[in-house]
């Protein structure tokens, strides 16, 4: 726990109008500041195909885990979808929020109070087991621990920090691993259409594809791994 709460610590936080959280180490928003969930549900799960493509055993991985608000949008989505068992959702965090600014920052989704409240408890530990979630959090640089992970996912949700604010979680490198670690047929998603990202996923070997993004923001992007 000392270590968590020497990490937590060190991710200090302004908030925008009260309720936005703002990284100061990288001085960038979470999530949009004029609707966090609606780009949620846009680029992150309409982006990867869902709720359509949820099937027993989905296994969703993202970059940079945050707040939770991905989490929680996913989990809701996927109560609502039907599904039967568990939504496998693994998330790569370096700087872990304190629970209780999770806990702030979610309160300002009215739409996720209920799953917000059930999962309250839990905020902190690397791993909650639900009878519909399996929920790990991979503390550390995505960098050193996705090239060790032994996992493939269906669904990627890139969501780093501005890639001019946080180049080091949008790298060829780290792209190239995101390939290594998809399912076959399986995609990402990424709210930003930034031209190196684009190339960083291309040269990795998904077929990029740039979609509508959310609010103002013109363009966000899609990829696709082969089913070969
Ligand atoms: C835009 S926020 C993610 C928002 C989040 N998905 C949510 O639902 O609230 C970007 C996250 O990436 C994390 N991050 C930045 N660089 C990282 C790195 N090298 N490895 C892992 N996580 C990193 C930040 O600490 C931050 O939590």
């Amino acid at each position: 726990m000392a270590r968590h709460a020497s990490l937590a610590q060190a991710q200090e936080l302004d908030w925008r109008e009260g309720r936005v959280p703002v990284s100061r180490r990288f001085d960038d928003p979470y999530y949009s500041l004029q609707d966090g969930l609606a780009e949620t549900r846009h680029v992150f799960l309409a982006g990867n195909g869902l709720p359509g493509r949820f099937r027993p055993g989905f296994h969703v991985a993202e970059l940079g885990f945050g707040t939770g608000l991905n989490l929680l949008a996913s989990l809701q989505a996927w109560r609502e979808s039907g599904q039967a068992g568990r939504l496998r959702f693994t998330s790569f965090e370096a700087y872990p929020m304190a629970p209780a600014e999770m806990v702030r920052a979610q309160a300002g989704f009215a739409a996720l109070e209920g799953v917000a409240r059930e999962l309250a408890p839990h905020w902190g530990k690397p791993r909650i087991l639900l009878d519909d979630l399996d929920f790990e959090l991979v503390e550390g640089d995505a960098r050193a621990r996705l090239p060790v992970w032994p996992g493939r996912a269906d669904a990627w949700f890139l969501d780093g920090f501005s890639p001019a604010k946080n180049p080091e979680l949008w790298g060829a490198e780290l792209m190239a691993e995101v390939y290594a670690h998809t399912a076959r047929a399986g995609t990402a998603a990424t709210y930003t259409a930034a031209g190196a990202v684009r190339r960083g996923l291309a040269a990795a070997g998904f077929e990029v594809t740039r979609a509508p993004g959310h609010g103002r923001k013109r363009h966000m992007t899609r990829a696709t791994k082969g089913a070969a």
